[in-house]
């Protein structure tokens, strides 16, 4: 569990604006589902069921193979939502809905449902527009406008938009600031696979220190902290950024390896980071990852080197205020909310219903009331 002790500090484009209505924003949409505003068209977000299959199979199955994404199509910071796009787990063009992600992540990674409800609340709410019920996995998307009035801002960003969800000290992307902070880097890949070769497991098959283990993951996030500390003047590692980046890692060690033997080795790892496509008769794993797995793995990882949450202030290393509000569970939630624009609570009508259902999607896995811990960040962040 992620606790909080004095040993493990972890306090441990064009819109679619509407031609017939070029003076802007309407009134909010009194409800009923086709209502319009703006000139979009509502669509009620709902949690899908559980699924019933999460068994050890091989993916991709015949029906998804993997075609290359065109030019408009969107790729982003996250090679796990890349490689479903380019496998027609997701839509090719890179827009998603809630729904989408959700059922996407679950077929292609065996991803538990809870967890994956919360990441995609999270990428829909922060990152796309809530009312049409699409994001984009990469960046700005003609084809998700931002939210009627620009509650949130001139537009929706996409997931590759810094701040809210794509951060800091990732694996394979640099800091916003210091290099292309959305694709995949060969330098720091190059850096990852020295760890490997340095703390890796060894394998009949792809040869000695060449798999992926808790130890690689320990030791090359605490140099990607370390690295950007020291060279990332504006380098921001709030408790909401350090814990997700973490779970990233503990994202590596039990979604990617092959569900047979759980042995992520650096073909599969390359195959996804680098290729963004499934390894050939790769398996998903046999059971459901749940957030369980991934806060246990993520404090795994950092408990090898604490750290404490900060930010870097013209250069100089500053730790942030504790949050203190009773886990890192419930301070993680509520960073995140520090994040989330605040004119989500003044919505009404149908966008109302589905920013509703999405924080609650989000909170479920914290353990924390949707109703009493809500956005309270600036729009348009
Ligand atoms: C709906 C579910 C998901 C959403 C919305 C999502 C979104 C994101 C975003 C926005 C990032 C960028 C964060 C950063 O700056 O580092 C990211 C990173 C990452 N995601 Fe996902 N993700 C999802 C599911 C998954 C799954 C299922 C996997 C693995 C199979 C995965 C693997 C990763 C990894 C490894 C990174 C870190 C990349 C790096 O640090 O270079 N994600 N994800
Ligand atoms: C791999 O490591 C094992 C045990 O450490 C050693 O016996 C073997 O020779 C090594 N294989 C190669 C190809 O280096
Ligand atoms: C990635 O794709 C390239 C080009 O198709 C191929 O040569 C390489 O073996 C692939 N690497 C992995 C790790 O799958
Ligand atoms: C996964 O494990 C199975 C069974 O051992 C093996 O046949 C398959 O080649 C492995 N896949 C990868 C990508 O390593
Ligand atoms: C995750 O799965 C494990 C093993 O089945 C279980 O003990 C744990 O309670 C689950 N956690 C969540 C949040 O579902």
């Amino acid at each position: 569990m992620l606790t909080i002790t004095p040993a493990f500090i972890l306090a441990a484009s064009a819109f679619l604006r509407a031609a017939a209505n070029p003076v802007g924003p309407t009134s909010t949409s009194k409800g009923g589902s086709g209502s319009s505003t703006d000139g979009q068209k509502f669509v009620l977000i709902t949690v899908p069921p559980f699924p019933t299959d999460t068994s050890l199979k091989v993916i991709p199955d015949a029906s998804h193979p993997f075609v290359a994404p065109g030019p408009g199509d969107k790729r982003g910071p996250c090679p796990g939502l890349n490689t479903l796009a380019n496998h027609g787990y997701l839509p090719h063009n890179g827009i998603a809905s809630f729904e989408q992600l959700i059922e996407g992540v679950e077929e292609g990674y065996n991803m538990e449902h809870d967890l994956a409800s919360a990441l995609s609340a999270l990428a829909i709410l922060g990152r796309g527009n809530a009312f049409i019920n699409q994001v984009s996995i990469g960046g700005v998307s003609e084809l998700v406008p931002p939210l009627p009035g620009k509650i949130d801002g001139k537009t929706a960003g996409g997931l590759a938009k810094h701040g809210r969800f794509e951060g800091d000290v990732s694996q394979t992307r640099h800091d916003i600031g210091e290099g292309d902070y959305q694709n995949f880097q060969d330098d720091l890949y190059d850096q990852f696979l020295t760890y490997v070769g340095r703390f890796g497991g060894d394998s009949p098959t792809t040869g000695n220190a060449s798999v992926v283990t808790l130890p690689v993951l320990q030791e090359y996030k605490y140099h990607r902290f370390l690295s950007e500390q020291a060279s990332d003047p504006n380098l921001e590692f709030s408790i909401a950024r350090m814990i997700i980046s973490y779970d990233e890692a503990a994202f590596v060690l039990n979604f990617f390896p092959n569900g047979t033997d759980n042995v992520i080795d650096t073909t599969i790892l390359g195959s996804f980071f680098r290729n963004q496509t499934f390894p050939y008769n790769w398996h998903r794993r046999g059971d459901p990852g749940n957030f369980t797995f991934i806060q246990d793995a993520a404090a795994e990882i950092l408990g090898a080197h604490p750290l404490v949450p900060g930010t870097n202030k013209n250069g100089v290393w500053t730790p942030d205020a504790p949050l203190n509000t009773g886990s890192t569970f419930t301070d993680v939630h509520l960073n995140i909310m520090q994040n989330l624009a605040s004119s989500l609570n003044d919505v009404t009508g149908d966008l109302k219903t589905n920013v509703e259902t999405l924080l609650a999607a989000l909170a479920k896995p914290f353990g924390v009331d949707p109703l009493k811990v809500r956005p309270q960040g600036t729009p348009g962040q």
